[in-house]
């Protein structure tokens, strides 16, 4: 199972055990809350903004009509909740973050956050009709993973969907980034490059691990990123993404959003 990482092997070889990469994903995460919502502003990353929006309008496309019940694994700002409350969303919202600093920064209201990972023993037991999960799985090894998504279909309503967002490892970006990763940390551009340890799972990848109650319904690929140009040149990607991301090019494409259903 192809499962690889963007940081030095190093890094993992100092790792502690497994419990310990949760407490550093909730401190990373912790750190960046304050400046997290940069990221959603064109002005400050014209490239992440319409990426990480792009990225949510096709999510939100699987939710349901009428009232439903949303869950937002790794809600983070609550983005999506400001989305919902756009859209004029009639149903019930509940996010979940690790990191407290990150739904601190959120407009969800303090009763329906919950600062714990599906899988926590503590845990509501909710039945969500959509639950999303984007931008979280890249942050997990296999096993944790494979925990998280048992946990994620436990919370799903009979005809519910979970949608979650991966970074394939295939994609050509994502690739050369993992070739070039020590260069450019010798170089002194890691912060922009490399932000974190970046598990990349394909479709065939996550159909392996799934629990027997899940089953993949849809893949759909997210706008393409020209090769290493994201970091240091945005607007220029944002040109570059229209274009590449078009079929016949589809060796640009790297992250995918996969839809699962209840069978
Ligand atoms: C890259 S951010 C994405 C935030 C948001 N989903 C978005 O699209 O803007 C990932 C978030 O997932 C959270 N996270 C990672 N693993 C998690 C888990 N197992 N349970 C709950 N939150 C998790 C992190 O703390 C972080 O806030």
């Amino acid at each position: 199972m192809t499962c690889t990482w963007l940081w030095s092997r190093n890094y993992w070889k100092k790792a502690k055990p497994l419990i310990a990469h949760r407490e550093q994903i909730r401190q990373f995460f912790d750190r960046l809350a304050p400046s997290y919502s940069r990221r959603y502003r064109p002005s400050d990353n014209p490239w992440l903004a319409y990426w990480f929006g792009a990225r949510l309008e096709q999510a939100l496309k699987f939710l349901p009509a009428g009232k439903a019940c949303v869950l937002d694994v790794g809600c983070g700002i609550g983005t999506a909740y400001e989305r919902l409350q756009d859209m004029k969303f009639q149903g019930e919202y509940y996010g979940c973050d690790i990191s407290l600093e990150m739904l601190a920064q959120s407009n969800i209201p303090a009763e329906r956050q919950i600062n714990a990972s599906p899988e926590d023993e503590a845990f509501p037991a909710l039945q969500a009709d959509l639950i999303l999960a984007l931008g979280v799985t890249s942050y997990w090894p296999t096993p944790e993973l494979k925990t998280l998504l048992q946990a994620m279909a436990n919370h799903l309503a009979p005809n519910g969907r979970l949608v979650l967002s991966c970074t394939d490892p295939s994609g050509l970006d994502y690739r050369l980034r993992c070739r070039l990763q020590p260069l450019l940390r010798a170089v002194g551009v890691r912060r922009k490059a490399v932000a974190h340890p970046i598990y990349a799972y394909s479709r065939d990848d996550l159909a392996a691990i799934l629990p027997d109650s899940l089953y993949i319904t849809d893949q759909q690929f997210l706008p393409a990123t020209f090769p290493l140009l994201a970091p240091f040149f945005p607007s220029l990607n944002l040109r570059f993404s229209r274009l590449i991301s078009l079929p016949p090019l589809s060796f640009f494409r790297t992250d995918f959003l996969l839809v699962l259903e209840i069978s």
